[in-house]
Formats: structure tokens, C-alpha cells, sequence
């Protein structure tokens, strides 16, 4: 065989393996793309058992990830700038109050979404005990889960360069710091976006009624927590239950869903607002 021909017919059999394996390649990732959050879920808790067993320790080190679904968080938060941009004007829109930081993903999240909004003088607070669940008196929860260290959890933020002027956590037990007094101290007047992602009912219970007096016109509420324990009327859901049930100038429509894993629909989106308004 003349080199030349020689030469072509190795090229010809490099390209043709190559496109095999990238056609493989693809047709893999396209398979496994339905798995992608199990086995990102999957690595974390293999990770945290490793941790565990090295530490001999219950609870969580620091935050292996968010525990929420960002892409499809991301697109409620998006949603809800919009409409509160539309309904009540960039300088309308009050405080942004979260309750359950952990380790800050839906925090960070709602950072970066106010900031490609513009709406960069919206504040922040971050409510968690920074020492995992309280007790759970439902029993579905671990005490003490979700723990994540204060100082380590604002390292990592200063890592995302957070503005602190902007951003404010306050560390312990809600049936500790949501008082009259932090009320004052903070200026707070209105808050206009409110995740509950506390996972507990009497958490949820705690958080709802300190945000009632703060809720104007009207405000949007994320609860991360929703389902499942909503299909039996618990958790997040009884205490939103009773809380419109305790304050009926306020109605509330369930303005969107969100996944945690394919179809789960773990969260469920509000608008609540004064009947009066
Ligand atoms: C599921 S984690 C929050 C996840 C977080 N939003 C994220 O983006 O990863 C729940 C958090 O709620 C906090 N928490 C629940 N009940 C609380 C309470 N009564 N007081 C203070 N913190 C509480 C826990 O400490 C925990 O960090």
C-alpha cells in the first residue's frame, strides 16, 4: 500500500473512532441527564456519611451544596422580582426576609437575582440558629440537621464578595430573635419577599407570625418546604393554614412550583396579599 494511502486510512479510522465515542459519549450523558439531581444528592450524602463516620458527629459539617434546587429556585425568584418590579415599583419592593440560611444557597441565590434586577437596595436577612434544627415535635426531623457554622458560613459568603451593608444574619433560635426589639433595631418596616425554608411547622408557625405586621400590600412567600408533608395538611402547610385562618385580611394565591427532585414539587409559591389593598 502507498504511504499516502496508508496515511488517509489511519486518519479516516482516528475520525471515525472518535465520533463513536463522542456519539457515545453524548447518548451517556443523555441517559443519565434524568438522574443528574439523585446522584448529585447521592455524592453529597456519601460524602457527609464519610464526614460522619470521621467526626463521629450528627449533623452537617458546612453546607456540601444548597439544599435547594437552584435552576428552578432561581426562576420563582426571577418571577417574583418581576411582578413586585410591576405591581409596586423598584422603590416599592421591601425587605427580603429568609428563614432557614444553613449554609446560604437560597440567600446567595436572591442576592445575585436582585442585583441582575437592579434592585440592589432591597436588604437582606438571613434568620437561622446556625446550629441545626430545633426539636421537632412532629418527630420528622432531626434535631440538630442542617447544622452550619456561623463563621464558616460568612467566610464563604465573603468568598462571593457579599455587601454587608446590604446583607444581615442573625444567628439563634427563632423563639429568640424575632423580637419587637430586632424589629427596631433593623428598621424593619415591609417585607416584600419571604422564604420559609425552615422545614419545621412550629418553625414555620414562629416565622410567619413575626413577618404578619410586615407584610403591606402585599408580599410573595417561597416555602422550600411544602410538599410532602403538605399532602397530610403538616409541616410549612399548617402553619400557613393557620396563619391566614388567624389573619383574614390577608388572601393568599399560590402563584407557582418549584422541584427539588424531578416532579416533587417540594416548594410552592405565594402571593399573599391585604384584601383591603
Ligand atoms: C433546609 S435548611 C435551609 C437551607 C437553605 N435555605 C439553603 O439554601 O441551603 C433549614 C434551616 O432552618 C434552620 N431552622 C429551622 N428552624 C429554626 C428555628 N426555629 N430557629 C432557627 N433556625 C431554624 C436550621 O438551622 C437550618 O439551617
Amino acid at each position: 500500500m502507498p504511504i499516502i494511502t496508508h496515511f488517509r486510512d489511519s486518519a479516516r479510522n482516528a475520525i471515525a473512532s472518535l465520533r463513536m465515542r463522542l456519539g457515545l459519549r453524548t447518548r451517556l450523558r443523555r441517559a443519565l441527564k434524568p438522574l443528574e439531581i439523585p446522584l448529585k444528592r447521592t455524592l453529597e450524602w456519601l460524602l457527609l456519611v464519610r464526614w460522619r463516620l470521621s467526626h463521629r458527629r450528627w449533623g452537617y459539617p458546612l453546607p456540601v451544596g444548597g439544599y435547594v434546587n437552584e435552576d428552578e429556585l432561581r426562576l420563582q425568584f426571577r418571577n417574583a422580582l418581576g411582578y413586585l418590579q410591576q405591581k409596586l415599583g423598584p422603590e416599592g419592593i421591601g425587605d427580603y426576609i429568609e428563614f432557614g440560611v444553613y449554609g446560604g444557597s437560597s440567600l446567595l441565590l436572591m442576592y445575585d437575582e436582585l442585583l441582575r434586577a437592579e434592585l440592589s437596595h432591597v436588604r437582606l436577612f438571613g434568620f437561622d440558629s446556625f446550629a441545626g434544627l430545633p426539636s421537632d415535635s412532629d418527630g420528622h426531623w432531626q434535631e440538630g440537621a442542617f447544622y452550619a457554622d456561623y463563621d464558616r458560613v460568612v467566610q464563604s459568603l465573603n468568598r462571593r464578595n457579599v455587601d454587608w451593608r446590604r446583607v444581615t444574619l442573625i444567628k439563634g433560635f427563632f423563639a429568640d430573635t424575632l423580637t419587637s426589639a430586632l424589629i427596631a433595631k433593623h428598621n424593619l418596616r415591609q417585607a416584600s419577599l419571604i422564604m420559609m425554608d425552615c422545614d419545621l411547622y412550629s418553625s414555620a408557625k414562629e416565622a410567619l407570625e413575626f413577618c404578619g405586621p410586615l407584610i403591606r400590600s402585599e408580599a410573595i412567600i417561597f416555602f422550600d418546604d411544602w410538599n410532602p408533608l403538605a399532602r397530610e395538611n403538616k409541616g410549612e402547610k399548617r402553619a400557613f393554614d393557620e396563619f391566614l385562618q388567624a389573619t383574614p385580611d390577608l388572601e393568599a394565591e399560590a402563584i407557582g412550583d418549584y422541584s427539588w427532585q424531578p416532579g416533587d414539587l417540594h416548594g410552592k409559591v405565594f402571593r399573599v396579599y391585604r384584601a383591603s389593598s
